[in-house]
């Protein structure tokens, strides 16, 4: 008996590190899996039970003809992942309109189109579960990052202000908040893949858990949020960080934070 046996999760931004983690758990406990990506999922899963489809997150069109695709194979959506996401590293001054516009339309136009599509048949079913993943910038300012933290508050007031409006109707919306994660995206703010090694220490001197986290822990959380075992939870923060976003560390741990241009 899978935790998400008879499930219908849709996915985007399941291709690799933290949504092809979240893409694993949900089916190791039996969900069917419509993942999709602007890319090739980074390993060959060979499961009956998951397809992939080449999905560009932030088209209107294209998001609403995949969910469609979905509803008329399975006749339901029951969760939601919306892990679309890439990450700036840059002070405001710095930041041109381009830049902010990408990335508010990735992060935050992608979770919004992907709600609005599957809501009213979750709305019509009366059940429904949407994971957002925001971040721990989406709970704390940073100085290093300040647009891409805008973003993810952004979806942590989605996610609570969809919460809100549909508890009554068993839908839940809660988010997901990793801090350093060791995924490409976290390799790719560095200049190297020898310089993450060469600079662990730095990265995570500013965890209290001293370590930087792997994918697979941010899915256990999602796991936990989508599934039925989280009913009562509801318009929920769940930071996945070790402790980063619990409280202030010394300055000078923050200070390495800042002079690498990381989360
Ligand atoms: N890794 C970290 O340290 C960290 C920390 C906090 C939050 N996050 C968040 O977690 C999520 C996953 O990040 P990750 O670290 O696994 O990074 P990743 O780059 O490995 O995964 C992001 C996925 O989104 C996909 N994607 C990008 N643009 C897309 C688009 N327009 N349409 C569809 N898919 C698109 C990418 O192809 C990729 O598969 C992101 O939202 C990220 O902001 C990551």
């Amino acid at each position: 008996m899978g935790r998400m046996d008879n499930k219908v999760v849709v996915v985007f931004g399941g291709a690799r590190g933290i949504g092809l983690a979240t893409v694993k758990e949900f089916l190791a406990e039996g969900a069917v899996v419509r993942s999709s990506d602007i890319r090739e999922p980074a390993e060959d899963l060979g499961h009956e039970n998951f397809t992939h489809t080449e999905v560009d997150a932030t088209d209107e069109s294209a998001v609403q003809s995949f969910v469609e695709q979905v509803l008329g194979e399975h006749g339901r959506i029951d969760v939601l992942f919306s892990n679309v996401g890439i990450h700036l590293g840059k002070p405001l001054p710095e930041t041109t309109l381009a830049e902010f516009d990408h990335i508010f339309a990735v992060n935050v136009r992608t979770a919004f189109l992907a709600a609005r599509a599957v809501l009213p048949h979750m709305i019509a079913a009366k059940a429904g579960s949407i994971v957002l993943t925001s971040s721990n910038g989406g709970m704390m300012g940073r100085p290093a990052d300040p647009v891409y933290n805008a973003t993810k508050h952004a979806l942590v007031g989605l996610a609570k202000s969809l919460a809100v409006a549909h508890a009554h109707l068993g839908i839940r919306v809660n988010t997901v908040n990793p801090g350093a994660i060791d995924t490409d995206m976290l390799r790719s703010t560095l200049a190297s893949p020898d310089e993450f090694e060469a600079k662990q220490h730095a990265l995570t001197a500013s965890t209290p858990a001293a370590r930087v986290g792997e994918a697979w822990e941010v899915a256990k959380a999602v796991l936990f949020l989508a599934s039925d075992e989280s009913r009562f939870v509801n318009g929920a923060v769940l930071p996945v960080d070790g402790a980063k976003a619990a409280g202030a560390m010394p300055g000078n741990r923050y200070s390495l934070d800042f002079e690498l241009g990381v989360r």
